[in-house]
């Protein structure tokens, strides 16, 4: 049989990403798949480009070279119009919640529904933002303002605003940093409860490899710009190679 056929597309393919800051090269040859309902979590030591890697999948940032295709557009060929209606198919949660302080958490949550309105038409918005605060179990916080939720609130605040474009994908950049364990572990369920939920694939950067084991279907690990090595939990905590096995201690 074609073997073209039988695999799945990827929502995210990232081929030989390269990225330099003057001399800094931070990303030197990366390349990832994500394929449709996978939780990929990758790590790699602070300062090691993890977050650029987001950024450049997203486009805030540019890359130097290399090919980046998400939903099935590479992003360097997008119009801004196309690139704004991807960002719309692909929620980003950024390290640390970035919910707009002066704002309510209703207004938070309106924000990204006025920004992209022609999409959402013919949705109902009340009932939009009452579903993503339901799912991060948060109706109860719509009235109250940044400064009045807790760092755990937060976040899944600022889930619900990623969850109400209804997104195909969701980038999460150290998600549950910060956070004490018993908090960080609500905010993990709620993830695996999201992706059950709405159908996403997601790309999870974090430190903390109890949040890996939990969560990822798959690892990959980030050393010196490359995608060094790739594998599930389970075999890449085996691994001999000391590189890898300084994640695991
Ligand atoms: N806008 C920028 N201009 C210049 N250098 C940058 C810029 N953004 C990131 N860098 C550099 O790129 C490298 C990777 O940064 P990045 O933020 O991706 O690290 P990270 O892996 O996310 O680290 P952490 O785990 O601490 O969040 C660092 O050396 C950083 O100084
Ligand atoms: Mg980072």
């Amino acid at each position: 049989m074609d073997k073209e056929k039988t695999e799945s597309t990827p929502l995210i393919d990232i081929k030989d990403l390269r990225k330099a800051f003057g001399d800094n090269h931070v990303l030197n040859g990366f390349n990832l798949q994500l394929f449709p309902n996978e939780n990929v979590v990758i790590v790699g030591k602070s300062g090691s480009g993890k977050s650029v890697l987001l950024k450049c999948l997203v486009r805030l940032m540019d890359y130097d070279s290399g090919s980046v295709q998400v939903l099935g557009e590479d992003i360097r060929e997008l119009e801004q119009h196309d690139l704004d209606k991807l960002r719309t198919d692909v929620g980003f949660l950024f390290q640390g919640s970035a919910l707009y302080d002066s704002m309510t958490v209703r207004e938070n949550l309106e924000f990204p529904l006025r920004r992209h309105a022609k999409r959402m038409e013919g949705l109902d918005e009340d009932e939009l933002i009452h579903s993503s605060l339901r799912s991060v179990g948060l109706e109860d916080a719509i009235d109250l303002m940044p400064v009045e939720l807790s760092g755990g609130m937060k976040r899944r605040i600022a889930l619900a605003r990623t969850l109400i474009l209804r997104p195909k994908v969701i980038l999460y950049d150290e998600p549950t940093t910060g956070l004490d364990p018993i908090t960080s572990k609500e905010i993990i369920n709620l993830i695996l409860k999201i992706q059950g939920e709405y159908d996403t694939a997601s790309l999870i950067i974090t430190h903390d490899m109890d949040c890996a084991r939990v969560i990822s279907n798959r690892m990959v690990i980030l050393i010196n710009g490359i995608d060094y090595a790739n594998g599930t939990y389970a075999e890449l905590s085996k691994s001999k190679d000391p590189k890898v096995k300084a994640f695991f201690k």
